[in-house]
Order: C-alpha cells, then sequence, then structure tokens
C-alpha cells in the first residue's frame, strides 16, 4: 500500500518523465533536417516510337505535354501561365485549353486568346540511349527547337 510520502514521490517522478520526454521529442523534431524531397524534373515519357506523327499526349502526373510531329519531337509545360491550372488538349479544336480562365493555346503553346501572359513554356526533350523520350521540366528551351529525328 502506498502511503502519502510514495505517492507523491511516484507522482513527481511520472511528472518529470512526461516532461523529459516532451523535451526530447521537441528537440528531436527541432534538430531534424526541414527537408523537402521533390520528385526529379526528368521525365521519361516511354518509348518514342509509341508517338504518332500529329499526336498531343498530355502526361497529367508530370504535367507536360508531347508532340510528335513529323520531323521530330518537342514537349511542353501543361501548366497554364496564367494562375497554374492544368490545361487539357483539346483535339477537336486543335487547342490545348484552360479549364479555369478561358486562355487557348496552339499545339506550338503559343497563346490564342485569354488572360494568359505567355506561352506554355517548351521543355528540353531528348531520346535516351534505350530510344526513350525523355524530358526535363526544369530546363525551358526556346520555342521551336525541335528534337528532330
Ligand atoms: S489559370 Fe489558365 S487561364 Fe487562368
Amino acid at each position: 500500500m502506498l502511503d502519502r510520502r510514495d505517492f507523491f514521490t511516484k507522482l513527481g517522478l511520472g511528472s518529470l518523465g512526461i516532461a523529459a520526454a516532451g523535451t526530447i521529442a521537441f528537440y528531436y523534431q527541432y534538430l531534424s533536417p526541414n527537408v523537402l524531397f521533390e520528385p526529379s524534373p526528368i521525365v521519361n515519357a516511354g518509348r518514342a516510337e509509341n508517338y504518332t506523327v500529329g499526336s498531343v499526349t498530355l502526361d497529367v502526373n508530370s504535367a507536360i505535354y508531347l508532340v510528335r510531329i513529323a520531323d521530330g519531337y518537342f514537349s511542353l509545360s501543361a501548366i497554364c501561365t496564367h494562375l497554374g491550372c492544368m490545361t487539357a488538349w483539346k483535339p477537336e479544336l486543335n487547342q490545348i485549353a484552360c479549364p479555369c480562365h478561358g486562355s487557348r493555346f496552339d499545339r506550338e503553346g503559343k497563346k490564342i486568346e485569354g488572360p494568359a501572359p505567355k506561352p506554355l513554356p517548351w521543355l528540353k526533350t531528348w531520346i535516351s540511349d534505350d530510344g526513350d523520350l525523355m524530358v526535363d521540366r526544369s530546363a525551358i528551351i526556346p520555342p521551336f527547337q525541335f528534337l528532330r529525328v
């Protein structure tokens, strides 16, 4: 049976233990680096020969368009330059359209209408040694620099 002195001793030790655990948790959180792990900007878009001439393919996961033309390939960012909405390819209009405020772009990313201040950026595109189409989302290139094949 606990007497009054033992009870308060154990209560005090328990309180100290809880305070110590809280302090350790706080310092662990404080000393852990706040690192944001972002996915690689390099996208492997699969076999280059899978894209038919004239196709505009939206890769929703990486927010890029892969465009196949007779002479080669190019890729565009699918993020609207107005406020950053994801655009969509409208084959019936032969345009890329933004659902948010109505900006429209042609298949080369040039703005046709709407509030977007700039065209859709062209992205560095190449074919890997294995024959896969690769895109670097972090590397904007001047327009009309096609990957010729
Ligand atoms: S975000 Fe595309 S038009 Fe506004």
